[in-house]
């Protein structure tokens, strides 16, 4: 897809999402464009979030940006349904399945309901681990989503590695118990996803999974 193409798409698409580096529109009922943010509007996302560090470190290094984007475009190729059937057009901007975000998902569904995406959730990660990959952030709530037909997703995979010990270094962290995910879970449904994401993001779980796939 050319880039006038592109700007045509974008102004009659309605936005349904930003993060660092993409807006998000919708293509049609079930897919979703992704375009890359202009250099300044993603350093003005670090400002806005008060990341000042990255700010600056990309101020200094503008290509980091660039650099982590290219790694994520090999994954596709590679996970293919895991990723939302990901296509990459002109330079960054992509093509995917349209998802409720796991936090837009559990806003409106039963615990029973949100049970199950926790353990689709899980499978998709232990799914990764047997291709030789991981998310690092573990930000399940915003880059991960539920498509039409439920299935559980990695719509944002700007932030994975193909190194098992920097994945077991990333599991010891926990960053699905950082303050902000447990908030936006509530009372007693936060208790379950901490037992269950404890019990399935073990070090030994990463060696039993880790780039099985297709042994
Ligand atoms: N496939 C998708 N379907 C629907 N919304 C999406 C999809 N991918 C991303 N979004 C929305 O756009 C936001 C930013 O997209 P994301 O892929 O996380 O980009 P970034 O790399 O900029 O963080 C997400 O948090 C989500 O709200
Ligand atoms: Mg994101």
């Amino acid at each position: 897809m050319r880039i006038g193409c592109i700007i045509n798409l974008m102004n009659s698409m309605k936005k349904i999402g930003e993060g660092l580096y993409y807006d998000v529109y919708e293509l049609s009922s079930t897919r979703v464009l992704k375009v890359e943010k202009p250099y300044w509007r993603k350093q003005l996302t670090y400002l806005k979030w008060g990341m000042l560090r990255y700010f600056f470190r990309n101020l200094i290094h503008p290509g980091i940006f660039k650099s982590s984007l290219e790694d994520s475009k090999r994954l596709p190729v590679i996970g293919g349904e895991l990723f939302g059937n990901t296509i990459f057009h002109d330079h960054f901007t992509c093509e995917q399945d349209k998802v409720q975000t796991i936090e837009a998902y559990f806003r409106t569904h039963s615990d029973e309901e949100k049970k199950v995406i926790i353990e689709k959730y899980i499978q998709l990660t232990y799914m990764l681990w047997e291709r030789g990959f991981s998310d690092v952030v573990f930000n399940y709530l915003r880059n991960n989503g539920v498509t039409e037909d439920g299935r559980v997703i990695l719509c944002d995979f700007n932030e994975v590695t193909f190194s098992k010990e920097e994945t077991i270094r990333a599991v010891q962290r926990k960053p699905w118990l950082k303050p902000w995910m447990l908030r936006l879970l509530f009372g007693s449904f936060e208790r379950h996803v901490k037992k269950r994401l404890h019990a399935a993001f073990t070090i030994a779980h990463i060696e039993k999974y880790w780039n099985t796939h297709g042994n």
